[in-house]
Parts: C-alpha cells; structure tokens; sequence
C-alpha cells in the first residue's frame, strides 16, 4: 500500500498583457466568440476559440435547447465543428472565455469534465498536447496538456 500525491503545473497571468502576442489573439478570439452563444435558459455566454495546428483560429459558442441536455458547451461545440471541418489538423491551443448576463466573470473559465474528456480525445487522436487557456477578468490561467486538467483520463484502448 502507499499515498500517491499527483502534481500539476500551470501558469498564472495577472493580465492578458503578460502574455504571448498568439495568445493574447486567442482570449481576443474567445472573448469574440461569446457573442455566438445562445444561451436564453442560463444567461452564461461561454465562448471558445481553437488554434489548428496550420494558425486557422475557429471559434465556438454554447448552444442551449428547451431540452437541456440538448445543448451543448462552447468547448465542444468548437472542437467537433473542427473536427469535422479539418479533420487532418491537430488542435493546439483551445482559449475558454465565460460571461454572466455578458460581463466576463471575474475568475477563469473552468471546462466541465465531459469538454476534458473530449479534448483527451482529440489530443491523443492528433499525438500533441492540447494546450487550454482558461479567461477570467482578474487571472488567466493556462495548461500545457488535457492530464493536467484530466487526471487519469478515461481511455478505452488501455488494459
Ligand atoms: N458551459 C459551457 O459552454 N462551457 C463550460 O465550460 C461550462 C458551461 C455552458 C453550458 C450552459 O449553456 C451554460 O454554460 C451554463 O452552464
């Protein structure tokens, strides 16, 4: 028997201006992107923006359903939009911005674990992390690979 104590890594920006010049397009993109959402049931605009592989930046928005569990989040409507559309690109960076009644929400946006387990998918179908940068008003954060959001990630093909 004995104690594991897992450890993750992430950065933590104070401003967007602490950042690289193509990630500070991406939070631009992702907060662009927020104004696609369709969200009447939760009023929480959530938008994300996805850097390919080539530099393509394609963005994404949470889409709601009178049946709830029709909708679907910004994260995943993005990256089976591009999936679909650029099957043959890897993601790199995916930049997740949140909005309550359309003021962006002072701490980062947070993917829900089913988002996670898709962008596992995604990074291990493409062989490349998938980098994540989460916006907030007051603090970005930003995560090298899905195991650092995902620990112990669900994987169908391991014994
Ligand atoms: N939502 C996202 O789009 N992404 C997240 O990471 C968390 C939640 C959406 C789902 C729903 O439309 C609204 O935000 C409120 O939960």
């Amino acid at each position: 028997m004995k104690e594991i104590t897992l450890k993750i890594n992430y950065t933590e920006y104070d401003s967007v201006k602490e950042m690289s010049p193509e990630d500070q397009e991406l939070v631009k993109a992702a907060n662009e992107a927020r104004e696609g959402s369709y969200s009447p049931y939760s009023n929480f605009q959530v938008g994300a923006a996805l850097r390919l592989a080539d530099g393509t930046i394609v963005k994404g928005a949470n889409q709601e359903n009178a049946a709830y569990p029709s909708g679907l989040c910004a994260e995943r409507t993005v990256m089976f939009w591009a999936g679909a559309n650029y099957p043959d690109l890897p993601f790199d960076t995916m930049a997740i911005a949140g909005a309550d009644k359309g003021v962006l929400c002072e701490s980062p946006a947070s993917p829900c674990g089913a988002c996670r387990q898709v962008m596992a998918e995604y990074q291990k179908k493409s062989g490349r992390p998938l980098k994540t940068i989460w916006v907030g008003e007051k603090r970005i954060r930003k995560f090298q690979k899905v195991e650092d959001i995902l620990p112990f990630i669900f994987d169908s093909l391991k014994v």
